[in-house]
């Protein structure tokens, strides 16, 4: 299936590991021009090098980031990214009673504002040329809270009513807004968080852990002229983890 990407440009960030990588190598190997983003400029340059893309090192949990990182992508371009896919590192874990008003802060800072921020940014270049794709990266407990991620639970939730109502706003100047929910996938932050497919195998119906690549192939589609009546949907790569229809 041609995707018809290869014209169009791409901003991914947290594109270094994990699963914006994958997104940003299927992007890359559909024609597209990508720029990634993360905090660790080495592997920044490494990634870019490895993929054949564009690397800029940035902190997405600095307020105002979500919009200077938008224009930086969009300088090293040429022109504004026609994707966007907002994705960052996980929130930290913990109770209600251990969560400061700090974390939430931050948390809100680097799921929600830098998310924003940088959809603000990005979507007049979108709507003056007739066509755009966002993609919010959230997770599973978006739809089913996940024990002890109290903050990701929260926010991620909120995460898809902005996409839904950003949808429809803006889906008849040819962009589309959707929220791409992992399950549990084998990555850095997964093994950080100690989970394996020893550990969680057993509790997920396709019995494994997913491939950073299987999530990814959605990404690719979502974001291709195939996709452009698809919006405003909240799609888990999850090997059947959720039980909500
Ligand atoms: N993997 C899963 O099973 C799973 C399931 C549900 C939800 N999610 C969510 O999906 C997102 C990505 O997960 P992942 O597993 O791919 O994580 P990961 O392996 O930890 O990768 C995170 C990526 O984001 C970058 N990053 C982290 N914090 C950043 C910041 N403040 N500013 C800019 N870049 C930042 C990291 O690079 P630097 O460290 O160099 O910045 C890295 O490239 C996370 O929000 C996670 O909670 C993941």
């Amino acid at each position: 299936m041609d995707l018809g990407l290869g014209e169009r440009t791409a901003l991914v960030f947290g594109g270094t590991r994990g699963l914006g990588r994958a997104v940003a190598a299927e992007l890359v190997a559909e024609g597209a021009q990508v720029v990634v983003i993360a905090r660790d400029a080495a592997r920044v340059a490494q990634t870019a090098a490895e993929l054949g893309c564009i690397g800029i090192a940035g902190d997405l949990s600095l307020p105002g980031a979500g919009r200077d990182l938008v224009m930086a992508a969009g300088e090293r371009l040429g022109r504004m990214p026609d994707i966007l896919v907002t994705n960052t590192g996980g929130p930290p874990t913990g109770s209600f009673m251990e969560t400061s008003e700090e974390k939430w802060r931050a948390g809100f800072q680097g799921l929600w504002l830098s998310a924003v921020d940088s959809i603000q940014t990005a979507l007049p270049a979108m709507k003056a040329q007739g066509w755009g794709r966002i993609l919010a990266v959230t997770s599973v407990a978006a739809k089913e809270p996940q024990p002890g991620l109290l903050i990701s639970n929260s926010l991620r939730a909120g995460l898809l009513g902005l996409v839904n109502t950003l949808a429809r706003e803006v889906a008849g100047n040819g962009i589309t807004v959707n929220a791409l929910l992992p399950g549990y996938t084998n990555t850095d932050r997964m093994a950080e968080l100690g989970v394996d497919d020893a550990s969680m195998g057993p509790k997920i119906p396709a019995g494994r852990l997913g491939d950073p690549a299987e999530f990814a192939a959605l990404a690719a589609f979502l974001a291709s002229e195939r996709a452009s009546y698809i919006t405003g949907q909240a799609i888990a790569v999850d090997g059947g983890l959720l039980q909500s229809i």
